[in-house]
């Protein structure tokens, strides 16, 4: 049988047990020294997201999002270690204090401004819609009551939620923007919405796919910025300051090819 002291003991024991796993989670992140420099920044990111983040043959993480961070690392004197946790998990562990920024070609919204500060924008983007080359689908609207694939919790998921509703069993949102273009390819979806550099890159690594892609002028313009934690005005600070010499000296208009105020 169990008595009281066996079961207050492990009771400790438990406790401690996660005092000390929170403990090391906040330590992995850097924080200002005394200088108020940020020696080493751990970015999380989703990597199957070309051209802003995807893994290549070595297993290294590479893209548009990981060439401004060490521009902006290498202006600001920063070490930068991007970490490749899954695109759910960027919010999540951003707010643990697992991690001290997300780079993930993240969508500046009002929504996550209630949970989170942004740089300013680094990159212009738009939704793009897109089906199979033989379908006769040419506007957002023909969606409606079609069947939409995309990557869950982003503004293409938005997107198709606004257009068929919060609930809708037509909305099928998965883990990443891949596997919704793969949807299409089978045929379990009739179109997919993603981001149009990705959905651009994707339909040229992929030629042989028999997918097309759609615009459409009832998406809005997007921004992408660096996300952190809510009221980490330093790092956000020391990351616009990189930036904005990024945009002074032609760097991020080199790796991105375009222009950005
Ligand atoms: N820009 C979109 C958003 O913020 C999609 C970003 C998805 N990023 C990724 N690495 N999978 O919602």
């Amino acid at each position: 049988m169990l008595n009281k002291k066996w079961l207050t003991m492990m009771l400790l024991v438990v406790l401690s047990l996660v005092l000390t796993a929170c403990g090391t989670g906040d330590k992995e992140t850097s924080g200002a020294d005394a200088e108020g420099k940020f020696a080493k920044l751990l970015v999380g990111t989703e990597a199957t997201f070309a051209p802003f983040e995807s893994m290549n043959d070595k297993g290294e993480i590479v893209g548009i999002d990981v060439d401004i961070m060490n521009a902006i690392g290498e202006e600001m004197g920063s070490e930068i270690e991007f970490r490749n946790v899954g695109w759910e998990p960027v919010f999540q562990q951003l707010k643990n204090g697992e991690l001290d920024l997300g780079a993930s070609g993240i969508t500046i919204t009002d929504e996550r401004k209630q949970t989170f500060d942004f740089t300013e924008p680094y990159y212009e983007a738009t939704l793009m819609i897109v089906v199979k080359e033989d379908s006769p689908i040419t506007t957002l609207d023909e969606l409606k009551d079609e069947k939409i694939s995309v990557q869950i919790n982003t503004t293409g998921h938005e997107a198709a939620k606004k257009l068929q509703g919060m609930t809708s069993s037509k909305t099928l949102a998965y883990e990443n923007q891949p596997i919704a273009f793969q949807e299409v390819i089978n045929g379990a979806t009739a179109a997919a919405i993603g981001d149009n550099a990705v959905v651009l890159e994707y339909l040229k690594n992929n030629p042989e796919s028999g997918l097309k892609a759609i615009e459409s002028d009832q998406f809005e313009k997007e921004y992408y910025g660096f996300m952190v934690k809510k009221g980490n005005t330093e790092l956000l600070n020391h990351l616009n300051e990189g930036l904005q010499k990024i945009k002074e000296n032609g760097k991020l208009e080199e790796i991105t090819g375009q222009k950005i105020d």
